[in-house]
């Protein structure tokens, strides 16, 4: 992939790039829309992204290529013009990050030539939106010898997220793709960014991705919703309680204070959160002590949970969920904002084979198709390659 980076760079741009880097796609393990609620979360970064060739120009220009979306070819633009613009299409990730130096008072004089090619799969919520927001940053740094710390990097990309692209998401993402280590799962406590690094050789136990193949378009799913339901209950609860956030509960006080919420959707958006707060914690102790059959149970626990209160998931989602347990996995969940995306399996590597071979069966049997499977390795978060 590094190589293929650099001679479609050539390619495109007839010289050769300066710089390459790699930014990776996240997989949370457990802690299902907390991040926005002041909630831990349990992430951590996987051997797929994207990839990317960049080189300083003497100039304003940006030129963006992505063999992703080649048919729309070079996409370029002005550093004098960096307003959100649709015609510029996925390249507006690029000129969100700039427009937020920008109003954060860095000075950027020059444009920069950029190809970018991603292996992350199609529709598979692994988020490609983040890894594409913390690739830019990481190299506008580079590029422009900025001052910028990876969590200001999170932060950054965040906001570029909520307010020049238009979706509410909390900061997991981000964070994990700016902070991620080979090996280990970042344990984020959202509210206050205090964060500790749990170490997961994954040698007897392994992390599988199935696709659901649904692409998921945050911005039109009721991912904004969802936002917007649990600022209301928490609204709703400040009326009782001095709290910053819905986690700040615990699922005791979700018994005392259930009863001033009056909408059935609200209450379970509650209880889903309490609960969730607390399996993330639990999911963490399990890492700690290499007790994978109690994360396998609250992996599940947290998708029904998801399905059931917080009602992100679909039945695609379901019906994998369901499989990834009939053909032995320890525990599988719907990862990401849900609607679509990926489901996440912990195997027990003696039957990996067995899973596989069963999954296999059952998955082709009902959708008349050959799933899309990933084994995935928890990696560094994004970096320049040498
Ligand atoms: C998306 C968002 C995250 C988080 C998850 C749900 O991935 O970007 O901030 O809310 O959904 O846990």
């Amino acid at each position: 992939m590094k190589d293929t980076v650099k001679n479609l760079f050539y390619k495109e741009f007839c010289y050769n790039p300066d710089k390459l880097y790699f930014s990776p796609g996240r997989v949370n393990i457990i802690g299902g829309h907390t991040d926005y609620n002041g909630g831990a979360v349990l992430p951590f970064c996987i051997d797929l992204g994207i990839y990317a060739a960049v080189s300083k120009r003497k100039d304003k220009i940006i030129k963006v290529y992505s063999t992703n979306m080649s048919k729309k070819g070079i996409i370029n633009f002005n550093l004098n013009n960096l307003d959100y613009d649709k015609n510029r299409n996925y390249v507006n990730y690029v000129s969100g990050v700039l427009h937020k130096l920008k109003s954060l008072g860095y000075i950027i004089h020059y444009g920069f030539d950029m190809v970018i090619s991603g292996n992350l799969p199609r529709g598979g919520g692994l988020s490609s939106s983040a890894a594409l927001l913390v690739l830019t940053t990481k190299i506008i740094k580079d590029l422009m010898n900025l001052d910028i710390t990876d969590i200001e990097i999170a932060k950054i990309t965040k906001a570029v997220e909520n307010q020049y692209i238009g979706v509410q998401c909390g900061i997991m993402d981000q964070f994990i793709i700016a902070k991620g280590k080979k090996d280990n799962v970042i344990y984020l406590e959202s509210s206050t960014l205090d964060f500790e690094y749990i170490p997961c050789e994954l040698n007897n136990y392994k992390f599988v991705l199935i696709n659901s193949n649904v692409a998921r378009k945050l911005t039109n799913s009721e991912y904004n919703t969802r936002q917007a339901e649990t600022q209301e209950v928490l609204k709703i609860l400040r009326k009782h309680v001095n709290i910053n956030h819905i986690c700040d509960l615990s699922p005791k006080d979700y018994n005392i204070y259930e009863q001033y919420i009056e909408s059935h959707d609200l209450k379970k958006r509650f209880k889903h959160l309490v609960n969730e707060h607390l399996r993330v914690k639990q999911a963490r102790d399990a890492l700690q002590n290499s007790d994978f059959e109690s994360l396998g149970k609250l992996l599940y626990a947290a998708h029904i949970s998801a399905k059931n209160l917080y009602q992100v998931s679909s039945n695609i989602l379901d019906e994998l969920v369901e499989m990834g347990m009939d053909s032995g996995s320890l525990g599988s969940k719907m990862i990401g904002g849900g609607f679509g995306g990926s489901t996440l399996n912990l195997i027990k590597s003696d039957n990996m084979e067995s899973f596989l071979t069963d999954f296999t069966i059952k998955y082709k049997n009902r959708f008349r198709r050959t799933p899309i499977i990933n084994i995935v390795n928890i990696v560094d978060g994004v970096r320049e390659l040498l």
